[in-house]
């Protein structure tokens, strides 16, 4: 399955969710999370990413795997967002920070 790491959390620019043809993305406050029981593996979201938060598992970068966990759990409380919404409002000073895992909102 594909994973939603922290580059999303505080942005949360939902250009992926309008390419997903499964609607397994799942919205809570202030991040997305990809139910993985879902993921069909079509990789159509990681290029729509503009911060480039989506991997497959197998490449989730050494210091995000926690969230391999994260979207799973979330994943299965959070309701489906399948349709593009406007991102989070302070996205553009949050699309360069790192270390924003303390700030997921659950
Ligand atoms: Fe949806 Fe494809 Fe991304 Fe999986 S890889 S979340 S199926 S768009
Ligand atoms: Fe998040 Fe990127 Fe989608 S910021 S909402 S994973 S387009």
């Amino acid at each position: 399955a594909y994973v939603v790491t922290e580059a999303c959390i505080k942005c949360k620019y939902t250009d992926c969710v309008d390419v997903c043809p499964v609607d397994c993305f799942h919205e809570g406050p202030n991040f997305l999370a990809i139910d993985p029981d879902e993921c069909i593996d079509c990789t159509l979201c990681v290029a729509e990413c503009p911060v480039e938060a989506i991997y497959a598992e197998d490449d989730v970068p050494a210091d995000q795997l926690h969230f391999i966990e994260i979207n799973d759990r979330l994943a299965k409380v959070w309701p489906v967002i399948a349709a593009k919404k406007a991102p989070l409002p302070d996205h553009e000073d949050w699309a360069e920070v790192t270390g924003k895992t303390q700030y997921l909102e659950e």
